[in-house]
């Protein structure tokens, strides 16, 4: 099955709520938040939680118009932690275009993350109390796990126990909550559990792929190395520095520095690949998607389960080979 083909009338619709959001088919030139927000939003991104509610939707029979308002939400939410996340990061590039930050500068790009981010709230109050209890929860989540990142740059200690639970708040607690938010509109509080537990492990093999390919640098749409451009130790990196105990000294060296430069990024970089880290950091990867079909105990085995596990994998994998967020 390819979720993109058999949740695509789903998606349009979600895509047509969003362009709502968005300031409709043709927005004020003057609304720069509008414009900054649909920069980011408007054709690009894989949409992956919109299609992970329709999907735990369907797992629990909920009519496909209950699963529009939180799948837009989940969408929004996550556009808006990007926007925030760029500015934390400086990043220049985001799904082949430059920034918003890079285009219109910081105040911009928060305070279109600031609107975004109040426009999935708004969705979910139409919808009710839990909801929105739920998904301000997991925003706090994010927002905590977002300066625990922070805080590890330049840590050459960093465990793996550290580096995960940093990837469950960020990407893990929001892909939970779209399990969630399809239990909670069909009020089943056990799947509820499951589907989160899913969730929140598929979001850590989500960071995994995702620090994967700022090594091999098979995102088109970002540089190579930028983690270790901004002293983050990433998945491969905190493996790599545990195999090879001189080039943790290059790198905790090299971080010293007030500024790197490109080529000593790259030189670590090329370091971090002959140590095999990758390979480590797929086998983990690959644990960290079997522990979360684990999770899902007895919907594994309902069809669309499957269709979760088979998703999860595809996407995961997919995305460790070529990117975009
Ligand atoms: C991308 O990670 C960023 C996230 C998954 C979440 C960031 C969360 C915040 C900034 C907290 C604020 C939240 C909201 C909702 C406003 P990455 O930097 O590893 O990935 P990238 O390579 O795509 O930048
Ligand atoms: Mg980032």
């Amino acid at each position: 099955m390819d979720p993109q083909v058999a949740f695509r009338p789903f998606l349009a619709q979600v895509e047509a709520s969003l362009l709502e959001q968005l300031g409709g088919p043709s927005p004020k030139e003057t609304d720069t938040l509008m414009q900054a927000a649909r920069h980011l939003c408007l054709g690009g991104g894989k949409r992956a939680r919109p299609t992970l509610v329709k999907i735990f939707g369907d797992t629990l029979g909920v009519d496909a118009a209950k699963l529009v308002e939180p799948a837009v939400a989940a969408e929004l939410i996550h556009a808006a932690s990007l926007l925030h996340d760029d500015v934390v990061d400086n990043g220049m590039f985001r799904r082949g275009k430059p920034t918003v930050n890079a285009r219109w500068g910081n105040i911009v790009a928060v305070m279109s993350g600031d609107l975004l981010l109040s426009g999935a709230l708004l969705t979910l109050a139409g919808v009710g109390p839990r909801l929105t209890a739920s998904a301000l929860a997991t925003v706090q989540e994010m927002t905590r796990a977002a300066i625990a990142e922070v805080q590890a740059r330049g840590n050459l200690e960093l465990s793996l126990g550290e580096l995960k639970a940093i990837a469950e708040g960020k990407t893990g607690a929001l892909f939970g909550w779209c399990g969630k938010a399809a239990a909670t509109v069909a009020e089943d509080e056990v799947a509820a559990r499951c589907f989160d537990a899913f969730g929140r492990r598929i979001g850590i093999a989500f960071q995994m792929a995702d620090d994967i390919r700022d090594i091999t640098g098979t995102d088109e749409g970002k540089p190579q190395y930028a983690d270790l451009q901004s002293r983050t130790p990433n998945l491969p990196v905190v493996l790599a520095m545990a195999h090879d105990a001189r080039l943790k000294r290059r790198i905790g060296e090299a971080w010293s520095w007030a500024a790197l430069t490109p080529e000593k990024v790259r030189e670590l970089g090329t370091g971090v690949l002959v140590t095999g880290a990758l390979d480590d950091a797929i086998v983990l990867m690959n644990e960290e998607i079997d522990s979360a079909v684990d999770a899902l105990g007895p919907y594994a085995e309902h069809e669309s389960g499957a269709n979760l596990v088979m998703w999860a994998r595809t996407i995961a994998r997919g995305i460790a080979l070529k990117g975009a967020a």
